[in-house]
């Protein structure tokens, strides 16, 4: 059986969707997860675009030990060279160089010949390869590209040195049909002197349909990102190529290294980093992915499984949700879970998740594997806290104007406030931008339920912004209110970070 090769781009294409940045601690947790995951590469980021992709790259490469850590570069030498010192301390690295090769983007965009492409590609590849022994390349808009060029490029990096050539379907244009045709034309071309990886867009919705084609056809790698996440419709999703791949295993001959009881867990962890709620209808890890409605369904599924359920929800690690601790669990056992859960935490962060923990046991008397999480989070993003809430009341109702009574911690200093507003979380949100003098605007507000019954911990994630600077905050709390004021603080103190 074959292995395909899992290159998870969440951390540099992923994270070129609109309003779906991560800061650096943010990026060591995902690549920490995606190797327990199990993928084969991690593309940790795009050294040469910005200091803080430099560092974040250069963190991951020196901490994440497990996968090939792998940062992107243009067909220039200081994108190479500035790839290279960011992943030098890794102990397997990748360089991935790419230059346009279609006629649009040479002519319009580039203003170079097909020539002069094709030797800056070859020059670039040299040049990675002196500095690290694993470099790819990538012919951006590969599917507009006339076939002959491409496959002279190919041959022509392949000579120069690149043990991967990737096949990028950069504007999401192409048909199955189409690309599985052109993969085998590489194929046909190359053999096996370098592997065939393939990275679909999903602008027409194909993206996996495509790479599974490319599979089928000689690809033995493919570039995808959890959930989907990427520049404009995303990227090919990872759980559903993965879930593919293990599924018709009959049909595609093939397989993947990916650990799959991790896949819910890494797609909550994107969620709940980057914001972006997955459609309840998503394949593999939408909400509603293994819930069955119908009768007829149900009627089947209690007969015998097999009638209705294609893959087990236990293979994604969903499991009943599990009841974890209650008000008399102890530090230890607390502390054991979230070992179990995947969490690292310093001894003085479970200290704070500890006392929150049982803060919350009094209010909540049964507390799931998702209550801890939305706990810990906040431990886990390790933002310093300028501002802490510590204590709010509020009256409001049909014939009460609603008022919020706020205290606030502002570094050492306890500062009080009361203010009117249309609603109590907008009273709220006036107290608190009174008190820390700050004047954001509210662009996103969202409220979840962690789990499910009447005493459920509410989530809520708020995205402000600042002098064109946006970032998200969240908060978890039995009192939806005080989970509002807790997110938008969180917003606060990281506005306040990056403001430094
Ligand atoms: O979509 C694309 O073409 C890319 C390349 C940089 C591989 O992301
Ligand atoms: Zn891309």
């Amino acid at each position: 059986m074959r292995i395909i090769k899992i290159f998870d781009t969440t951390l540099r294409d992923g994270e070129q969707s609109p309003g779906a940045s991560m800061n650096v601690d943010e990026k060591i947790q995902v690549a920490k997860q995606l190797v327990k995951l199990g993928v084969d590469i991690i593309e940790a980021g795009f050294p040469f675009a910005s200091p803080g992709d430099f560092d974040a790259v250069k963190r991951i490469a020196n901490e994440v030990k497990g996968a090939i850590i792998a940062g992107l570069a243009r067909a220039k030498e200081d994108d190479i060279k500035s790839a290279y010192e960011a992943l030098k301390d890794a102990p397997m690295k990748r360089i991935h160089t790419f230059h346009s090769t279609s006629d649009i983007h040479l002519k319009y965009q580039f203003r170079v010949s097909r020539e002069e492409a094709l030797k800056r590609s070859v020059e670039m590849v040299k040049l990675a390869r002196s500095l690290v022994e694993d470099v790819e390349f990538s012919p951006m808009d590969a599917t507009r590209t006339e076939i002959p060029y491409l496959l002279d490029v190919v041959e022509a990096v392949i000579e120069a040195g690149a043990s991967t050539v990737n096949i990028p379907d950069t504007v999401g244009y192409t048909t199955p049909t189409e690309f599985g045709n052109m993969i085998k034309a590489i194929k046909e071309k190359i053999g096996d002197k370098a592997v065939i990886s393939v990275h679909c867009h999903n602008d027409l919705g194909l993206a996996v349909a495509n790479s599974l084609a490319a599979i089928i056809n000689g690809a033995g790698q493919v570039e995808c990102t959890i959930n989907g996440i990427g520049e404009r419709a995303g990227n090919c999703s990872m759980e559903e190529i993965v879930m593919n791949l293990k599924t018709r295993k009959d049909f595609y001959n093939a397989d993947t290294n990916i650990n799959t009881r991790e896949i819910i867990r890494t797609s909550r962890l994107i969620t709940r980093i980057t914001g972006m709620a997955v459609q309840p209808n998503k394949a593999i890890v939408g909400a509603n992915a293994f819930a069955h409605e119908s009768g007829i369904h149900q009627d089947g599924l209690l007969k015998e499984k097999m009638t209705y359920e294609i893959m087990r929800p236990e293979d994604i690690g969903l499991q009943k949700t599990e009841l974890v601790l209650g008000k008399h669990s102890g530090r230890h056992a607390f502390k054991d879970r979230l070992q179990e859960l995947g969490y690292e935490l310093s001894a003085e962060e479970i200290d704070t998740a500890f006392k929150k923990f049982k803060h919350l046991a009094d209010q909540k008397k049964d507390i799931f594997n998702e209550d801890l999480e939305a706990l810990v989070s906040e431990e886990v993003s390790k933002i310093p806290e300028i501002y802490s809430l510590v204590d709010l009341s509020i009256s409001s109702g049909v014939s009460v104007k609603p008022t919020a009574a706020l205290k606030l911690k502002v570094n050492n200093d306890v500062v009080e406030k009361m203010e009117h507003g249309d609603g109590p979380v907008d009273a709220v949100y006036k107290a608190i931008a009174s008190i820390t003098k700050t004047k954001s605007n509210l662009q996103k507000f969202e409220v979840k339920s962690v789990t499910g019954g009447m005493d459920a911990l509410g989530e809520v994630t708020v995205t402000i912004e600042e002098d064109g600077k946006a970032v998200r905050g969240q908060g978890a709390d039995t009192d939806i209110i005080v989970a509002a004021a807790k997110a938008y603080i969180n917003a606060l103190n990281k506005l306040a970070v990056r403001k430094r």
